[in-house]
């Protein structure tokens, strides 16, 4: 359905849980978030029955994000109960990829169309830096466990930082010479423990454009700003929140983990979904979309909401 601003809602992003077996530096604390007991956090049957109602009211598309999704005990069931909904034409998680090992296969089998990894380095020493606990060997096994259960053209998350990994940009644009990948930086957003980071972190994602020549424009896809060497597989994304503001063609609403939907992700409006069922929640859902901001209002100076990533996921 159309928001209030003639934008068209097909995509809901919906936070499977807030918790994460990685702690990186941008997104959590050390010692990561408190667990909170499950019936704060929606059941299997809740996430489906949410779903459900989204695609009612004009969802196309699912997107399980977290903390980190695979975390969540029960995902493959979700997934399942998910792509079994009449009209949905695309279910979708955003990963670590650190249990694509394992869950690769049965996400796949349960109807899971396509994967986005966050990869925020290709060096190992670096990788554990940023992660505190992550192992990039995990993940590149778990790349390749994605490939083998058939998940295509992968989407790979580069977060970009300033004297972090930026030195590291063309190594992920060559990733796409042979691999069918699209490498999408994404610009640091001052949320949760880096709000406070010093400016020069904060890179703007025409770095890329200016570090690496050879990428040539191709057709805009949602948020993301398109190139490709021409002649390589594979293709890079450029999502920028925080210099280009893309909110004219935002399509998307967020449902936290504890049941809230957020119609933008700056926003501290929420609205609570749990408890209400059939028609009630469907007509609470038409609200959220319906009074979608026009715009973001996250400045260099921090967002409005008061959550961090990982309660929203992403
Ligand atoms: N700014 C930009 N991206 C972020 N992510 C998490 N926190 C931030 C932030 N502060 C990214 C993750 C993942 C996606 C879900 O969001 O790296 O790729
Ligand atoms: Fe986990 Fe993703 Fe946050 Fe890293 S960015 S701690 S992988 S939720």
């Amino acid at each position: 359905m159309k928001d209030g601003h003639m934008r068209d809602i097909r995509y809901l992003r919906l936070s499977v849980t807030d918790l994460c077996n990685y702690r990186c530096q941008y997104c959590m604390a050390p010692e990561g978030v408190e667990k909170r007991p499950h019936s704060e956090i929606l059941s299997v049957e809740e996430c489906v029955e949410i779903g459900d109602a989204a695609v009612a009211c004009g969802i196309r598309k699912i997107r399980l994000t977290g903390g980190e999704p695979l975390v969540r005990r029960g995902i493959v069931d979700i997934c399942q109960g998910l792509s079994e909904l009449n009209g949905l034409e695309e279910l979708c998680l955003t990963t670590n990829g650190s249990l694509l090992p394992q869950l690769a296969g049965p996400l796949r089998r349960a109807g899971a169309d396509r994967l986005n990894l966050s990869l925020d380095t290709l060096r190992p020493q670096r990788f554990q830096e940023i992660t505190r606990l992550g192992s990039l060997g995990q993940v590149l096994d778990g790349i390749q466990a994605a490939e083998e259960a058939g998940f295509s053209r992968l989407k790979l998350n580069v977060v970009l930082m300033g004297g972090v990994n930026d030195d590291e940009i063309p190594d992920f644009i060559e990733l796409t010479r042979t691999h069918p990948w699209e490498v999408r930086f994404i610009e640091l957003m001052p949320m949760g423990p880096c709000a406070g980071w010093e400016r020069s972190r904060f890179l703007s994602a025409d770095e890329v454009l200016r570090r690496f020549s050879g990428l040539v424009p191709l057709k805009d896809s949602g948020v993301a700003r398109r190139f490709q060497v021409p002649g390589w597989a594979g293709t890079v994304g450029l999502i920028e929140p925080m210099s280009h503001r893309f909110c004219s063609s935002c399509d998307r609403i967020r449902i936290t983990a504890d049941g809230r939907l957020k119609a933008c992700l700056h926003s501290r409006q929420e609205l609570k979904l749990r408890g209400l069922h059939g028609e009630a929640l469907r007509e609470a859902i038409r609200r959220g979309i319906a009074s979608k901001p026009e715009r973001h209002h996250l400045t260099e100076d921090g967002s409005e909401t008061p959550r961090c990533m990982n309660e929203i996921g992403g």
